[in-house]
Order: structure tokens, then C-alpha cells, then sequence
């Protein structure tokens, strides 16, 4: 056939052949990738997200110092084998705040995008604290010391700060009030209408670990409680937005 015999003048000439690689390639990749640059904005807009809460924004750093992420990836697929396990696929606004994400790949445990609300926080304390008691057939190891570290929260209006220089919407009022938003969230007996006024009332004020004082083990499961619970997917339609 006429159109393969001249194929073969572009296979016997090295530097032809190269060329014409080059070209179908650039042509491909503007295809692919030119569009974003107009596209206003490639993040669905979502209702329902807010920043990280200074306990929450505490915890994640708990997670990431511990590293969770070794065992455990924070990214449901959108397959119907992962969705009917986990709950609806993680949209890209989910994680708009997490600097940096967590989405990970290794799942030695379950992936924990929305294990927000699905176990009590008594539940995170003793499976914390001995992973076996709960599932005796868990591997993940024991991290009973977080509920004797206190925390003060002394540091964590800095790392707002950083958070909010990289375009986290932290308000000046939220990183005034860093520190005590940070300690009443642990304490259902103190003032937290702020701490609600500022970042809404989907944020769960509790005793999490059930001792007095905050500690690590507080702002763990403040964070673990929170996780893919800030969007309604009862009201959710993927376009809405569009
Ligand atoms: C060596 C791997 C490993 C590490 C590290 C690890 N885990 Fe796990 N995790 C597991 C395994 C395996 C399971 C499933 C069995 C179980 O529930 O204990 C699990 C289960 C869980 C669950 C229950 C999830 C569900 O949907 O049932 C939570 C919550 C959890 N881990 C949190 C954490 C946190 C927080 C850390 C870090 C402080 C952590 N894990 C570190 C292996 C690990």
C-alpha cells in the first residue's frame, strides 16, 4: 500500500523520523495542556470547605510527623470497588487546604479520607492506643505516648501564618485568636462561640481523648473526626458549579 511504503522513508531516516516524533508530540501536548492556561479555575468550588481549625491544623501535624501517610493514603478513586467501601470519590477541593496533600499511595491500612464520624472518639483512643484490642489482626503499632503530650498550641498561630502566606484564607481574627481557638476546641466547658463564629458549626467541640488538658492525642482525633466530613454529598452535583 502506497501510504505504508512512504512510512518507511520516515523509519530509514533517523533525523526525519525524529522530527516528526517531535512534532506529534508538541502537537499533543498543546492539546493537553494549553487549555489550562485559560481554564479560570481547574478546583470544582464546593460548598462546605473551610481552612483546618488550629487543634485540627495540630493533629494533621501529628499525622505527618508520625507518618500516617507510610500506611495510610487520603484519596478515595472514583471506583466503584473504592466508593462502595469508603464513601463518594475525593473531589480536588477536599484536599484545596492541605499544604502539603496526603493523598498518598500506600495502603497497608484503610484509606482515611472519610473515616471522619465513622467510629466514636473512645473508639480512636483505645484503637490508638493499642490498634490489637480493637482489631487483633492489625499490624499498625501502638501511639498511646500522644495522650501524654501536652500541647499548648503556643506555635500553631506560625504555622497558620505560613498556611495563610500560601493562600489558605486564614483571617487576621483567626490568627489573632490562634491559640485559644486551638485549646476550647478540647474543652466543651469553655467560651467557643468564637471558635464556632469563625470557622463555622460544622467544627465538633469535644473532650476527644477524655482527660484534662490538651495533648497530641486531642488534636489527632479533632482531625481524624474531621476528615471528609465538611461536604454534603446529599447536595452534591458534580457540574453545579460549571
Ligand atoms: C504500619 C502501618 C500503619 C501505620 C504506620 C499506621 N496505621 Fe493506621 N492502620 C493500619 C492498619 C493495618 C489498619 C487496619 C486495622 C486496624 O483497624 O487497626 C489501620 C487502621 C486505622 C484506622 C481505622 C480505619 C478504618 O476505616 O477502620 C485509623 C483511624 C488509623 N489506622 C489511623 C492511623 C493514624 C492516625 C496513624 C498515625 C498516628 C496510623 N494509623 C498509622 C496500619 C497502620
Amino acid at each position: 500500500m502506497a501510504i505504508l511504503d512512504k512510512h518507511k522513508i520516515l523509519e530509514t531516516n533517523a533525523t526525519l523520523l525524529l522530527v516528526c516524533s517531535f512534532l506529534v508530540v508538541t502537537i499533543g501536548g498543546l492539546v493537553q495542556i494549553a487549555p489550562l492556561f485559560w481554564l479560570e479555575n481547574t478546583i470544582e468550588k464546593v460548598e462546605g470547605m473551610r481552612p483546618y481549625t488550629p487543634l485540627e491544623l495540630a493533629g494533621r501535624d501529628v499525622y505527618i510527623r508520625e507518618g500516617c501517610y507510610t500506611c495510610h493514603s487520603q484519596m478515595i478513586r472514583p471506583m466503584r470497588d473504592e466508593v462502595e467501601r469508603y464513601g463518594h470519590y475525593s473531589l480536588a477541593a477536599e484536599s484545596m487546604y492541605d499544604r502539603p496533600h496526603q493523598w498518598g499511595s500506600k495502603r497497608t491500612g484503610p484509606d482515611l479520607a472519610r473515616v471522619g464520624g465513622r467510629y466514636s472518639d473512645e473508639w480512636h483512643v483505645d484503637h490508638l492506643r493499642n490498634p490489637q484490642a480493637v482489631v487483633p489482626e492489625s499490624i499498625m503499632p501502638k501511639y498511646g505516648f500522644l495522650e501524654n503530650a501536652r500541647i499548648d498550641g503556643k506555635y500553631i498561630g506560625d504555622l497558620m501564618a505560613a498556611n495563610a502566606m500560601l493562600g489558605t484564607p486564614y483571617t487576621d481574627d483567626m490568627l489573632a485568636s490562634a491559640q485559644a481557638d486551638f485549646k476550647v476546641q478540647a474543652d466543651p466547658d469553655g467560651d467557643y462561640d468564637g471558635l464556632l463564629e469563625r470557622y463555622g458549626d460544622s467544627v465538633s467541640v469535644r473532650n476527644f481523648d477524655g482527660q484534662p488538658g490538651v495533648s497530641e492525642a486531642d488534636a489527632l482525633i479533632a482531625y481524624l473526626q474531621m476528615l471528609g466530613t465538611l461536604v454534603d454529598f446529599s447536595t452534591f452535583t458534580p457540574d453545579a458549579n460549571r
